[in-house]
């Protein structure tokens, strides 16, 4: 005879459903409602954060899959709802508490969109393409920090034209970011040059400098937080994504050959640091280093190639004042076609709040918590 089965089963296997946004499983989020089971049969009441949730056939899928296989189950009836604010309230505490026990805390805000912007290799236009991307996003009405975690070789602050010294907040001790052009900003290259203080800083470890700016650095409720990647690969990528799982990769590479030992290595990168690729740039396009190298690494890649920058000595000069050249008054080739790839990137990778349920969620306690407060 058929083993009876019992609503601690099915419980116990809705356990392994995952909620891949929330980062916990469905039953521990109060996200299961009600678990009938009649005979063979069984029904199960799933409450979405919120009904048009993207994450719905996915979730609603693995339950159904999984309840599906418990022995003695011939049927599994699901009835998805949508919570009510209540229990989405109480959905977002424990997934709170959750992240705070399980992620290191940093004072990135979870909502912020994190892009990191490498190469495969040095002096492609890493640092160009993230300062003028963040001024960029600034421009189209967004909240924007940049991160130099080229910590010996940093040039944000050059080409960014950000001046003066990182201090500590005198109450809260945290490091408070320089601002230019709208633009938050913190480099190795702002650090105080007390004696003392330098020593500590160059003793660190690389990837312990980038966790200082991301722990201690008060960033605020931004929107973009984009990280210019010293040359090279390693260090610095694992502690970015152990420390910021949502982080993801926008590759630079020249028109130029060699693009599939490049590809190679990027490939190598993104997997080895589990940060998935958004899109490829091609920087310097023209008639001196040709055309076509980006559209054959985001092929390599698999991913779209976001923008093709022309070579323009606009760029150099721009760096060199601390005039990011996409704002530019009298904009040229490369101006324009920054300001195509800033569009494109809020595309491809957009706020948060207007993408997932989460950052709705996110975004409606903290409206509860103002209106709170
Ligand atoms: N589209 C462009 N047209 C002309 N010059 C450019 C362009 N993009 C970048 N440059 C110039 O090329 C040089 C290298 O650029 P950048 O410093 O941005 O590269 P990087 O990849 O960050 O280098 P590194 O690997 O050393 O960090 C700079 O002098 C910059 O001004
Ligand atoms: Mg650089």
């Amino acid at each position: 005879m058929m083993s009876m089965v019992t609503r601690e089963q099915v419980l116990k296997t809705l356990e392994g459903v995952q909620d891949p946004e929330l980062g916990g499983n469905v039953v521990e989020l109060g996200m299961i409602t009600d678990v009938v089971v009649s005979g063979s049969a069984v029904e199960i009441g799933l409450a979405l954060t919120i009904a048009e949730c993207p994450l719905r056939s996915q979730i609603e899928g693995d339950t159904n899959r999984r309840v599906g296989s418990i022995p003695g189950v011939d049927s599994v009836n699901i009835r998805t709802t949508a919570m009510t604010k209540r229990q989405r309230a109480g959905l977002m505490s424990v997934a709170r508490q959750r992240a705070r026990d399980n992620a290191e805390q940093t004072l990135v805000a979870a909502t912020t969109r994190v892009v990191a912007i490498a190469s495969g290799k040095g002096g492609v236009g890493k640092s160009s393409t993230a300062v003028n991307l963040a001024a960029g996003l600034v421009e189209a009405g967004y909240q924007v920090g940049l991160l130099d975690a080229d910590i010996w070789g940093f040039s944000i602050p050059r080409m960014l034209g950000v001046t003066g010294r990182l201090e500590a907040h005198p109450e809260t001790k945290l490091i408070q970011p320089l601002e230019a052009h709208g633009v938050k900003a913190v480099s190795t290259g702002l650090i105080v040059e007390d004696e003392e203080t330098a020593l500590m800083w160059r003793g660190l470890m690389l990837s312990k400098a980038v966790e200082q700016f991301l722990k201690q650095v008060e960033w605020g409720n931004l929107d973009y937080l984009l990280i210019d990647m010293p040359p090279g690969t390693g260090d610095v990528q694992m502690a970015l994504t152990r420390m910021l799982p949502q982080a993801e990769m926008v590759v630079v590479t020249t028109p130029q050959g060699a693009a599939q030992r490049v590809a190679i290595r990027v490939a190598d990168m993104a997997r080895r640091s589990h940060m998935p690729v958004v899109g490829v740039v091609e920087n310097m396009s023209g008639d001196v280093f040709g055309k076509g190298g980006g559209q054959e690494l985001a092929d390599e890649l698999n991913v779209p190639l976001l923008g093709s920058i022309p070579l323009d000595p606009a760029v150099v000069a721009a760096g060199d004042s601390g005039n990011p050249v996409v704002l530019a008054v009298e904009p040229g080739p490369a101006a324009i076609a920054l300001t195509a790839l800033v569009a494109r990137l809020i595309e491809v990778v957009p706020p948060a709040e207007l993408e997932t349920c989460t950052g709705r969620i996110a975004k409606l306690l903290a409206d509860l918590e103002d209106g709170a407060a």
